[in-house]
């Protein structure tokens, strides 16, 4: 992990966090609160943000805002600028998310709309209001979280899959035109990972990892790779999904998700 006060001058004073009301967003925020940048905590459940932030600050002595917005909405962005439109953001947290699980056609349309609003708009729409702004003052971070489903077609899971595969190559592309100046990007590709996200999604747990190693590792590589696979069965499965015909890795992925479906 890079030394505290480099980080700070890298991606402080303040950083900016989706999701942080569970799982690996919550995680993100903890962690950065301990490396000493101020934040700013965005998801729907506001209770569970003040409370978060309160532990931060009296925890690491940062200054922590919670801003309740849903980001499926189409006009979330104008809240988040009017917010922050004094705070310095050099850190970018892309974390809010969450999946859909079934035979794409019976779905209902209006979550897997949804889906997308939250997994891929509104991640483009942050990265480019807080991406221009690291872009002018030359220094910055920006994480988004992926998947290992991102790298292959998912049935089942397949607006889900397809949204994390955007956020994987919107990630490594920015990651090439930001690296000039000095904007770090970073596509974070977990398996599965205690959270919330399974239960909300329908389906069962297969063997998750905690969220902090995910975090950590996501933190350590931030400036120097553009993608992150944390754990070596999640980057074993990503080479096999590399080296095998697209259509066998789709079909063994589905095989798993009807096995982990819940209902
Ligand atoms: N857990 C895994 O196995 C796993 C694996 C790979 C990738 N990921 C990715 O990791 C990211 C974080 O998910 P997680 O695993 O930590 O799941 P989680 O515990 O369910 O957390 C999801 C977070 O997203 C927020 N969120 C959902 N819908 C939102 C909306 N409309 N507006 C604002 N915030 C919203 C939730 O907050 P509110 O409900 O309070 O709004 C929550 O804080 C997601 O992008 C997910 O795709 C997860």
């Amino acid at each position: 992990m890079m030394p505290r006060k480099t980080f700070q001058k890298k991606y402080g004073p303040w950083a900016l966090v989706t999701g942080a009301s569970s799982g690996i967003g919550m995680e993100f925020a903890r962690q950065i609160a301990a490396l000493g940048l101020n934040l700013v905590l965005v998801a729907r459940r506001k209770q569970r943000l003040d409370r978060l932030a309160l532990e931060l600050e009296n925890t690491h002595g940062i200054q922590a805002e919670a801003l309740p917005i849903d980001l499926s909405r189409n006009d979330f962005l104008p809240e988040i600028e009017n917010i922050t439109a004094e705070l310095d953001i050099g850190l970018l947290i892309n974390n809010a998310g969450f999946g859909t699980t079934g035979e794409f056609v019976e779905n209902d349309l209006e979550s897997e709309i949804k889906l997308l609003h939250v997994n891929c708009r509104a991640p483009l729409m942050l990265a480019h209001r807080f991406g221009k702004k690291m872009k002018n003052r030359n220094r910055g971070g920006i994480i988004f979280l992926s998947s290992i489903v991102g790298f292959t077609a998912v049935p089942l899971w397949s607006n889900y899959a397809a949204s994390k595969a955007y956020d994987l190559s919107l990630a490594e592309a920015l990651a090439h035109e930001l690296k000039a100046h000095n904007v770090d990007v970073l596509a974070l590709c977990p398996g599965t990972t205690e959270a919330e996200f399974q239960e909300i999604a329908g389906t069962r747990m297969l063997m998750p990892m905690p969220a902090a190693p995910v975090v950590r590792l996501a933190l350590k590589k931030l400036g120097r790779r553009s993608v992150a696979i944390p754990g070596i069965l999640n980057r074993l499965n990503v080479l096999s999904i590399k080296l095998q015909p697209r259509p066998w890795s789709r079909a063994i992925f589905g095989k798993v998700i009807r096995h982990i479906q819940k209902r």
